[in-house]
């Protein structure tokens, strides 16, 4: 797939054998200034013939119109609420079907509507084009792999060459952006008999060594978890074969080569400096690499999409896959970036962990695990001790498929956003709605605490009802949040639609981006 620009000069010559064109409901008739008289009445016709309004969604195609093989006429709804994020979804929309009816080349032409942030507009459109164009194929035999068909070329015409300095740069910021995507699609998914918690390691250290440098990773394997009292993650992976993997990530800023930390190391104290002015950010993927409930077995119904239960853990991968490619010249990143994927698999086996068992996280407090398949709770709860105890964050984001009750709640096109800081929780739903990943503010209901005390322990992570689940599990994370000021997103629905979205990449990429000093 190539993202081309291109000058629309006189006289002007079509190359693709598709052509786009957005219409407004407040002036249907715009598109028609781009035709010959000809084919002003073909379309005049089909759009009457189709009651066609330029309402957001509405698509018409016509086959063999002019110098175009296949035209389409993509409704984008009213001028006003047009936007970035809108042009990026219906793009998608429409170069997927554009693929299915097997044309391989498109022309799309610049709109005054689509505002003058030419950097952007470059970044949806390689977004849109990348994205449209992935399919998770590997599985199907070679006569399926040969019938889905790919775009090989997208054209943008745009009138101004000063332009083109800017396009470029979005298109291969987008680029990159998709290369993280679909980092984090291929982990989400690959079957769980693939993916392991080394292979999140390895994925860890693939990134390590790509980012020449910029990257560092450390993995703290079973004794070393145990010897810093993570008993929390432990706990949860101890029914498993496979090993538990305790995966961080740092990334180094541009500016500063030496930071003042020293959070890799399970010896130490963590920021050495409270003083300093360094900005930093952690992210904590919840990576299970395959939820089978444990001895709280799940049904086989609820298990048929477990592979997915490691997204977050995946699209923290993907963030630090594109952090790892960025030119730092170009584009200077003031903050410290760390991750951390807390990966085992939550099996039931003579070793497993038995509802009714208490565990004691690293910071010390006791959870009483009631429900071996509430696990994502009790994982997260030593990332985040973690975190807090060695990174000492000013903020963390957390991403999770985590509750089914927050499906039940938001479907599966809305991730559940849970915050401790009003200022943060507006920002990333800014940076998210500018990407079209759909969020939807959750309240931590403190009265609700009471029905996750135990009689045993702390805390227990489950037992409370199944009423308001994802709130719980939500007051429940909180318990191991101390300073920082933090961001749940529960995936849960959001993650996996027929296959892996990558939800959350771009909105963190953004997020950054918007929230660096440069
Ligand atoms: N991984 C699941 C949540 C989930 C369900 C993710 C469906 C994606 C799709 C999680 O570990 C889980 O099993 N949660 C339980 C908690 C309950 C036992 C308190 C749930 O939501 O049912
Ligand atoms: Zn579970
Ligand atoms: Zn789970």
């Amino acid at each position: 797939m190539e993202v081309k620009i291109a000058l629309e000069t006189t006289p002007f010559t079509f190359r693709p054998e598709t052509a786009v064109f957005f219409s407004f409901e407040e002036n249907l008739n715009k598109t028609l200034s781009f035709f010959d008289s000809k084919l002003q009445l073909i379309v005049k016709n089909k759009i009457q013939k189709h009651q066609f309004e330029g309402k957001e969604d509405e698509i018409i195609t016509i086959e063999t119109a002019g110098k175009y093989q296949l035209l389409m006429l993509v409704g984008a709804g009213k001028v006003k609420e047009f936007n970035l994020a809108k042009f990026k979804r219906l793009l998608m929309i429409v170069l997927s079907k554009i693929s299915l009816m097997k044309y391989s080349s498109v022309g799309l032409f610049y709109f005054d509507e689509l505002s003058k942030d030419f950097f952007n507009i470059g970044k949806s459109l390689s977004l849109a084009s990348y994205l449209s164009n992935y399919h998770f194929d590997k599985f199907k035999g070679e006569k399926e792999k040969k019938k889905i068909n790919r775009l090989k070329e997208l054209v943008f015409y745009i009138k101004n060459k000063a332009d083109v300095v800017k396009i470029t740069e979005g298109v291969a910021f987008g680029k990159l952006i998709a290369d993280g995507l679909y980092l984090t699609r291929n982990l989400v998914n690959e079957p769980a008999s693939h993916i392991h918690p080394e292979t999140l390691e390895q994925a860890a250290f693939d990134i390590e060594k790509e980012s020449k440098g910029k990257i560092k990773v450390e993995v703290l394997d079973e004794d070393e978890c145990r010897r810093l009292g993570m008993g929390a993650f432990l706990g949860v992976g101890q029914g498993s074969d496979r090993k538990p993997k305790f995966i961080i990530l740092k990334y180094q800023k541009s500016k500063i080569k030496n930071p003042s930390f020293v959070p890799l190391s399970g010896t130490s104290k963590g920021r050495q400096n409270d003083k300093s002015k360094i900005k930093n950010i952690c992210l904590i993927g919840k990576s299970i690499t395959f939820d089978s409930g444990g001895l709280s077995l799940k049904s086989s119904e609820g298990m048929e999409t477990m592979k997915i239960d490691m997204a977050g853990g995946a699209v923290v991968l993907g963030v630090f896959k594109i952090l790892a490619h960025l030119n730092q010249d170009q584009y200077k990143l003031t903050t410290d970036i760390y991750g951390i994927l807390p990966a085992c698999e939550n099996m039931p086996s003579g070793k497993a962990i038995k509802p009714g068992d208490v565990l004691q996280a690293l910071n010390g407090k006791t959870i009483e695990v009631l429900n071996t398949d509430a696990e994502g709770r009790v994982v997260l709860a030593d990332a985040l001790s973690y975190a807090e105890k060695y990174i000492k964050p000013e903020t963390i984001i957390d991403l999770a498929t985590l509750t089914g009750a927050c499906m039940v709640a938001l479907g599966t096109e809305i991730t559940g956003m849970f915050g401790n800081n009003k200022e943060l929780n507006e920002e990333f739903k800014k940076s998210s709605t500018e990407e079209g990943e759909e969020l939807w503010e959750l309240p931590l209901y403190q009265p609700y605490k009471k029905k996750i005390k135990s009689d045993v322990a702390d805390i227990k992570n489950a037992g409370g009802g199944r009423f308001g689940g994802a709130i719980t599990a939500a007051l429940f994370l909180q318990e191991f949040v101390e300073r920082a000021k933090w961001i749940h997103l529960d995936i849960a629905g959001s993650a996996y639609q027929k296959g892996a979205t990558g939800w959350g990449v771009t909105s963190i990429i953004n997020y950054i981006f918007k929230n660096n000093e440069n």
